[in-house]
């Protein structure tokens, strides 16, 4: 049985250790792969820092992470889609809580995946560069494709245009830049916000305009550029996105929904030790605050809104829409690129604690990653 070696939540608010792991042998429909590159998401660290808030029924000691590529070394007795040897890339489900395995955490060498949440990767596409895709693929999935959201219709090699606009506010995060490609290969106009250095980006990635998410008039240009178009709702990405897109989407004609995918306030600078309940009680308030605040705009202006799971992808038909039936397909063919652009931090477990850091003081059309 393979060596595991892994890097530990050891307790809630603990901080990273590294350390050996058992090695899990697959169930039926799952797969074990070996880790060739994973990447960071501002969820890890919020794991760490809130965990008691965020996932609250976490066992610990406990493995985080969400993004792995690398190759399959062990199939379940009902997986047919994968052979050992197979490279591939993979949502690590295991802080969800109808998985909640530290088994099925990115941040370790063995990973075991739900084999349905798993694409194989073309040759020419390399671990770190595939690594960038689960969560942020994911969760623009979860907000775009699942009915209780936007309810759009499914990405395809064959899709009709709709004639419908798609507004992704935040076009060069990682969940932007994966909703950008999803809706136009489902037959969607997007129209996107990010810094004006990322406009080429975002429309290299099938934006049709892309606008200042700081400029002062930026929801009345947007309206004024979307006048006769009918929207099919707002997918709202970094801070102040959901007040933003209801304003918008209120303003033109269509639908009246925005999925949220970033909380009403930060909890960025909560640390897990020294000083956390300084800033943890004013962050709590800007929450409250600011999701009250939101609730009744929407209100007041007859838009829906909804926060998205990233997750819960995997126990409804989008998540084998996506890893199953779109992503093999359209990496192959390149009508659907890996972005952000991998940043690799560096090699081995011990990286990723610096990756995360890295994380929190930002990134611009990135992903950090770390090979291992
Ligand atoms: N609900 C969920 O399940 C879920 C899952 C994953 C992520 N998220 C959330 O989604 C957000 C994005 O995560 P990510 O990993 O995709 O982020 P990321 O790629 O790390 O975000 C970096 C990008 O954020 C953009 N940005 C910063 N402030 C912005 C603002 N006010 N409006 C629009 N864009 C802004 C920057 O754009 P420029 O450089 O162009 O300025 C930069 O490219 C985070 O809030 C994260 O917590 C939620």
């Amino acid at each position: 049985m393979p060596e595991n070696k892994a890097l530990w939540l050891a307790a809630k608010r603990a901080p990273f250790t590294f350390g050996p792991a058992p090695y899990t042998a697959p169930r039926a429909d799952e797969i074990v792969v070996r880790a060739r590159a994973v990447a960071v998401n501002p969820v890890d660290r919020l794991q760490q820092t809130m965990g008691d808030i965020v996932t609250p029924w976490i066992p610990y000691p406990f493995v985080l992470g969400s993004d792995v590529a690398g190759e399959v070394v062990e199939v379940g007795a009902g997986v047919t889609r994968f052979h050992i040897g197979d490279r591939v890339v993979g949502f690590a489900a295991g802080s969800d809580k109808s998985r909640n395995r530290a088994a099925e955490g990115a941040f370790q060498d063995y990973v075991v995946l739900l084999a349905h949440m798993a694409s194989p990767i073309p040759d020419a596409l390399a671990f770190e560069d595939a690594a960038v895709l689960p969560l942020g693929v994911s969760t623009a999935a979860c907000g775009l494709f699942q009915k209780d959201f936007l309810a759009m219709k499914a990405p395809s090699a064959a899709h009709e245009p709709t004639g419908k606009t798609l507004i992704v506010w935040g076009g060069s995060t990682s969940v932007g830049s994966n909703a950008i490609q999803l809706a136009v290969a489902a037959g969607y106009e997007v129209v996107t916000t990010a810094s004006p250095r990322n406009f080429d980006y975002v429309k290299r990635l099938g934006a049709s305009q892309a606008f200042d998410y700081r400029s002062k008039t930026v929801v009345a240009d947007i309206v004024g550029a979307l006048r006769g178009r009918e929207v099919v709702g707002a997918l709202a990405i970094g801070a102040g996105s959901g007040a933003a897109c209801v304003d918008t989407v209120a303003a033109c004609q269509g639908a009246r929904f925005v999925a949220l995918a970033t909380p009403a306030a930060s909890f960025d600078d909560v640390p897990a030790g020294r000083g956390r309940w300084r800033r943890l009680a004013p962050a709590i308030a800007r929450m409250l605050s600011g999701s009250l605040g939101l609730a009744l705009k929407a209100r007041r202006k007859g838009v829906r809104t909804k926060m998205i799971w990233g997750s819960a992808l995997i126990a409804n038909e989008v998540g084998p829409m996506i890893f199953e039936a779109f992503l093999p397909a359209a990496l192959a063919q390149g009508r659907f690129v890996a972005a952000p652009r991998p940043t690799v931090v560096g090699a081995g477990l011990a990286q990723i604690p610096v990756a995360l850091e890295r994380q929190r003081q930002g990134v611009s059309a990135a992903k950090l990653v770390v090979t291992l």
